[in-house]
């Protein structure tokens, strides 16, 4: 076993106050594209840059090009967790992760069985009314044609965090605070460039921040292990 892991191992061992901190990389071994990859979704050729259709003033602008964006990119079907997500759970239910802090909208911890996700960016399994806020569910609009509206006239929308909107609040804290209080952070397939999610790092007073994940990031240097591998590969030997 590479040392990286072999120590990764042994602190995960040794705690039972764990956090994760994980982006679409978590997911790609799943089969879902991840965002800055050479073959991810910002590297595609569309009408509009993807960071451009997610945002909030172009949803408002044109909800008909988002919704072609969105279920044709962001849902992604038959996807299943991979040993990163079913080993994350394994540590919950083993009492020694206290949450799993993910960027992604995808609810594969959830489909993996975690418990305590703490989704920053929302999920694309729920969907509210953006005029009145009644919830719908998901499937009425990740599937079929057109802007699906609400009763009261309001577009439908996912609960999913865009550009432009702040982050929720009481996700956010309760991030903040697992991390500030965690022995061990396992920060993982994630580019670290999306703040305010990267900055949460800041948070952390341990000595013990394993960052996995293929290419470098911002706060490689920054951690006490780094470990450029596949997270699934990484997670199934721990
Ligand atoms: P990125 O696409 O920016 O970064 C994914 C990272 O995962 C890259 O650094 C890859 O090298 C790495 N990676 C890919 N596959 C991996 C694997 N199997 N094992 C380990 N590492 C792997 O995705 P995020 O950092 O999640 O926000 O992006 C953050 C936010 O940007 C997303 O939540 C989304 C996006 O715009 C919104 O939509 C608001």
């Amino acid at each position: 076993m590479d040392s990286g892991i072999q120590q990764l191992k042994k602190w995960v061992e040794e705690s039972n106050n764990i956090v994760f901190f994980g982006g679409a990389g978590v997911s790609t071994e799943s089969g879902i594209p991840d965002f800055r990859s050479v073959d991810g979704l910002y590297s595609q050729k569309w009408r509009y840059p993807p960071e451009t259709i997610l945002s909030r003033s172009f949803f408002d602008r044109d909800p008909e090009e988002y919704y072609r964006f969105h279920r044709e990119k962001l849902v992604i079907e038959n996807v299943k967790p991979n040993s990163a997500h079913i080993r994350l759970a394994q540590l919950e239910r083993e009492g020694k992760l206290n949450a799993v802090v993910t960027q992604n909208i995808d609810g594969l911890h959830q489909a993996a069985g975690s418990k305590n996700v703490l989704e920053l960016h929302g999920s694309i399994l729920r969907a509210y009314c953006s005029k009145c806020r009644k919830i719908y569910p998901a499937e009425l609009i990740n599937h079929g044609n057109g802007v699906p509206r609400c009763g009261c006239g309001g577009v439908i929308r996912p609960d999913i965090v865009l550009y432009e909107e702040p982050l929720d609040e009481s996700v956010l804290t309760a991030a903040i605070d697992c991390i500030r209080k965690a022995d061990v952070l396992i920060v993982g397939g994630t580019s670290l460039n999306v703040y305010p999610a990267a900055g949460l790092i800041n948070y952390y007073k341990g000595n013990k921040l394993a960052l996995v994940n293929l290419s470098e990031t911002p706060f490689d240097s920054y951690a006490d292990l780094v470990i450029h591998e596949k997270i699934g590969q990484v997670f199934s030997q721990l």
